[in-house]
C-alpha cells in the first residue's frame, strides 16, 4: 500500500480492513498527513509488485488520479482508479489490474472498503482478455507503437 497526505487516512482504514482478512500488508507510506509528493508512493508500490515483494497494490491520493498515473509508469503495472464496485470487479476480471487506486477526498470509507473487498476477491478471467492485456504489456517492450 502507498498513499500521499490526501490518501493517508483512507490508507489507514484500508490497512486495518485488509489485515483483518488475514492478508499481509506492506505499508510503504506515507505515515502522516504532512504534505508529500504522490509520485514517490506510486512508484514505490509499483516497484514492490515488479520486484515480487507484493502481489497486488493499493494506492491512495486525494483523487486516486496522480498516484495511479505514477504507478502506471512502472513496467508491468496496471493501476485502475475505481470509484464504484463494478469497475473494481472489471478491473480484475477483464484488465488484470494489479493496483487499485482510490481517492481519499472522493470516496467514503464504507464504499472504499467494498471496492477493496471486491478487488481482492476477484480473479482475472483470462481468455480473450489475456490477449488484450498482453497488448498493453507489449507496448512497454516497444512492440506495438
Ligand atoms: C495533493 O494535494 C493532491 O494533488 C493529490 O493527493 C492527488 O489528488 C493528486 O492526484
Amino acid at each position: 500500500m502507498g498513499a500521499d497526505h490526501g490518501g493517508y487516512h483512507l490508507k489507514e482504514e484500508i490497512k486495518v480492513f485488509v489485515q483483518g482478512q488475514g492478508i499481509e500488508v506492506l505499508d510503504l507510506g506515507t505515515h502522516s498527513t504532512e504534505s508529500v509528493d504522490y509520485p514517490r508512493f506510486g512508484f514505490a508500490v509499483g516497484d514492490a509488485i515488479r520486484s515480487g515483494k507484493a502481489d497486488l497494490g493499493i494506492v491512495v491520493c486525494g483523487t486516486g488520479l496522480g498516484i495511479s498515473m505514477a504507478a502506471n509508469k512502472v513496467p508491468g503495472i496496471r493501476a485502475a482508479v475505481c470509484t464504484e464496485t463494478y469497475s473494481a470487479r472489471m478491473a480484475r476480471e477483464h484488465n488484470n489490474a494489479n493496483v487499485l487506486a482510490l481517492g481519499g477526498r472522493v470516496t467514503g470509507v464504507g464504499l472504499a472498503l467494498d471496492i477493496v473487498d471486491i478487488f481482492l476477491k476477484t480473479d482475472f478471467a483470462g481468455g480473450r482478455h489475456a490477449r488484450r492485456v498482453d497488448l498493453i504489456t507489449a507496448v512497454e517492450r516497444g512492440e506495438v507503437i
